[in-house]
């Protein structure tokens, strides 16, 4: 796991933004799994920038999203989809056909969850992959104890989760939806790349035993260990519970080629 300790948030954000746009330089047509909640917004606003400045074409990119809540009406402005529409794709300036996600709104959440997979195979899935990380570990709305080979299915989220949530719904905990469709661990573990973006100490603890821990289902991030090529962001404040901290910063000063990845 590769750990870059940027200043701040904005920092995170352009770097990472950075390595989408030379990915898209690549493969124009790459499929960029995105994250929602408040931590990859400077992504979006750093590659938004990148595409209006002319620097990187990114009309023929493709989007996926990595969660979802199940039951709330279609259109909700807080669902995930239309999140993902608001904060990415309409910025991008892309069609919305060339974005998909799980429909939370389906009948059937369990065949939905199945198709979800099916169809992220079928795209050739995922290029890169941006992570936020729970208060407790969670990865996509994988709560801790998940199975780490688990695949795209719906999830009841934690108390912690529904209170670090009820931000988006007005502070009141009982509009936000109790249950969610997320990508599985094993189904995130299958990106090409995992970039992971944490910001704030409220993070540290999360961070630190992602980074430091044991490989466990009870964080479940920690099994980006297992990827062969993750990559983990952090400002200053979500790093400042990590040990090896000297040693991160060492792996960031000499490798300025991560940016090419
Ligand atoms: P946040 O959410 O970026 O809003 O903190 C991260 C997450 O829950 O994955």
């Amino acid at each position: 796991m590769e750990v870059v300790i940027v200043p701040d948030a904005k920092a995170g954000g352009e770097l990472i933004a950075e390595a989408m746009a030379q990915l898209l330089r690549r493969k124009p047509d790459a499929l960029l799994g995105v994250a929602t909640g408040s931590t990859p917004l400077p992504i979006y606003q750093a590659l938004t920038a990148k595409v209006r400045a002319g620097e990187v074409d990114a009309s023929r990119a493709r989007i996926a999203q990595l969660d979802e809540y199940v039951g709330l009406p279609t259109g909700h402005p807080e669902s995930y989809r239309a999140t993902v529409l608001r904060e990415v794709v309409e910025p991008l300036g892309l069609d919305a056909d060339a974005f998909m996600g799980p429909d939370g709104s389906a009948e059937d959440v369990q065949a939905a969850c199945e198709a979800y997979d099916r169809a992220l195979s079928e795209a050739g899935g995922v290029d890169l992959q941006l992570l936020g990380i729970g208060t407790d570990g969670h990865i996509g709305f994988n709560e801790p104890c998940s199975s780490i080979a688990s695949r795209t299915r719906i999830k009841t989220l934690t108390e912690q989760t529904i209170a670090d949530n009820a931000r988006f719904f007005d502070g009141d905990l009982s509009q936000v939806p109790r249950h969610v469709i997320t990508q599985g661990i094993g189904t995130i573990l299958e990106a090409r790349h995992l970039v992971l973006l944490a910001t704030g100490e409220g993070k540290a603890d999360a961070v630190a035993a992602t980074v430091e821990g044991p490989v466990a289902s009870v964080v479940p991030a920690s099994a980006l260990q297992l990827h062969p090529h993750a990559t983990v962001v952090v400002d200053e404040g979500a790093a400042s519970k990590l040990k090896l901290t000297q040693y991160f910063r060492h792996t960031f000063a000499n490798k300025p080629e991560w940016q090419g990845l």
